[in-house]
């Protein structure tokens, strides 16, 4: 079946749930509550699928509660990120005890691995629809079946390398937007399950990616952030001269006021043109989130990262001398199997050069499947917690002497929510929150903030 035969089919399964689930449910409109764990991948991916329930009538919900259709987007990256799924999953057995026509669905990373597969439909009889990663653009199908067959289904796929476009999209927020560019990952890091649940990197057409940011622009969004595993990867494949830089310059130059920002950046292959197209647009952040993930050129290897700390540090001080206001932002594992206090301290030592403004901090997790798992592990968990203490203890001093030299500047920020009552939190271009006092109706807009006092780690600014 082609693309286009494919969509049109899940069009007209769309169609009939119009029509079977107001009878099933007894209601016009049933009630969706979706909940995503993990990145923003995953909110991309639950954005369009909430599309899809939109299409098909029914209305999302915040309150589990009133919910005929609770689906939980899962990630897999973490033991702790699977662990909370089973939790909350386990504590669904009353409501669909007391609401027997609930349905619950379950999709995301964690249910493209086998075991957990498994898993979920042994623990939980009560679950009633699993699909994973590769078929999202078949959820109407899969919905439909699920809710006529009265059987438990499991749809797991397989990577097809496809990318499915024109899917309806519901997205959470108004002012600040996910655009993905690419989906996801051929690198392979010992440690990492992404490759594995999410299948092999693929981009989007560059034509596609600027249609859905002017579109996003021409609706008022004044955010908009690229995503991809490693946005430095785009393009490969897609048989049309592009790469990230061109697409980043590319969607920097539609007219408006907007920022737009990415995530994320591989450091093996983050060039100075990137850095570039950063320094010279004013619409791109003057953020780079480069994940370093340890400062030992050993564990590097270890990790199958592709670099090591000089050439890391060689992308990092060009890109300080190049970009105005940079915020260096990283994630770190603490713990990889076999990691000594010598690799440890060599981690240490990059934070204390690169001065981060701010840290992802992991502890490494095993995951089932990944090369590092069989790694043997000599350190205890009482030793990677106590070097994770200390990790933090670091950037912590860093982060406040980092925000103690922004009092008495003025930024630019963007108005993003209530803090509490009377208390807004905005985010400067590179992504700093500021409390600022305000009433709810900035929210959205951009505003000028003199940065006041940096308290806890906490920047206080008043707006001009
Ligand atoms: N594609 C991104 C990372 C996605 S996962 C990149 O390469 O930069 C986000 C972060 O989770 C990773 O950067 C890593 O620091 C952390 N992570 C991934 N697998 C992990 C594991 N098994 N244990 C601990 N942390 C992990
Ligand atoms: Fe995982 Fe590495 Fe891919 Fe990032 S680049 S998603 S850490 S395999
Ligand atoms: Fe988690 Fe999947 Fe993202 S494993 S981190 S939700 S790609």
């Amino acid at each position: 079946m082609s693309e286009k035969e494919l969509l049109e089919k899940q069009k007209e399964y769309t169609e009939l749930l119009r029509d079977i689930l107001p009878l099933r449910y007894s209601t016009e409109h049933p009630k969706a509550f979706v909940h995503t764990y993990g990145c923003q991948q995953n909110v991309a991916d639950s954005e369009r699928i909430k599309g899809m329930l939109e299409q098909a009538g029914c209305e999302m919900t915040e309150e589990k509660e009133k919910a005929d259709i609770i689906l939980f987007n899962t990630c897999a990256v973490r033991e702790h990120a699977e662990d909370r799924v089973f939790g909350n999953v386990g504590a669904l057995k009353a409501l669909k005890r007391s609401k027997p026509s609930l349905l619950i669905a379950l999709c995301g990373c964690m249910m493209e691995q086998e075991h957990i597969a498994e898993k979920i439909y042994k623990s939980f009889p009560y679950v009633g629809l699993v699909f994973g990663t590769h078929v999202i653009h078949r959820f109407p199908e899969l919905l439909f079946n699920a809710v006529t067959s009265g059987r438990r289904l499991i749809e797991r796929g397989t990577d097809d390398g496809m990318v499915y476009e024109g899917l309806p999209i519901h997205r959470d927020g108004s002012f600040k937007g996910w655009l993905p560019v690419m989906y996801g990952c051929d690198n392979f890091c010992t440690y990492c399950i992404v490759p594995h649940v999410r299948g092999r990197e693929r981009s989007r057409q560059p034509e596609i990616v600027l249609e859905e940011a002017r579109s996003m622009v021409s609706s008022g969004y004044k955010e908009i952030t690229l995503l991809g595993q490693n946005v430095n990867s785009y393009g490969k494949g897609l048989g049309v001269k592009t790469s990230f830089p061109e697409l980043l310059k590319s969607v920097s130059a539609i007219e408006g006021d907007f920022w737009v920002s990415f995530m994320t950046s591989h450091p093996k292959d983050a060039s100075k043109e990137l850095i570039d197209v950063i320094a010279d647009s004013a619409k791109v952040s003057p953020h780079l989130h480069l994940p370093f993930q340890s400062g030992s050129d050993r564990i590097l290897k270890l990790m199958n990262r592709h670099y090591d700390v000089e050439r890391y540090m060689e992308i990092v001080d060009y890109a300080k001398k190049r970009i105005k206001d940079l915020a260096l932002t990283s994630d770190v594992i603490v713990g990889f199997p076999g990691e000594t206090e010598e690799d440890f301290q060599q981690t240490l030592e990059l934070i204390r050069r690169v001065e981060f403004t701010s840290l992802f901090t992991f502890i490494y997790s095993p995951r089932q499947g990944t090369p590092a798992a069989r790694l043997p592990d000599p350190y205890t968990h009482e030793d990677k917690a106590r070097r994770m203490g200390e990790l933090l203890k670091l950037q912590e001093s860093i982060s406040a002497k980092r925000t103690a030299a922004m009092v008495g500047r003025r930024y630019r920020v963007l108005v993003e929510e209530q803090a509490r009552e009377g208390v807004l939190n905005a985010r400067t271009h590179s992504g700093v929150v500021v409390e600022v006092q305000g009433e709810p109706g900035l929210i959205g807009s951009f505003m000028t903030a003199e940065i006041t006092e940096a308290r806890n780690f906490i920047l206080r600014g008043r707006l001009i």
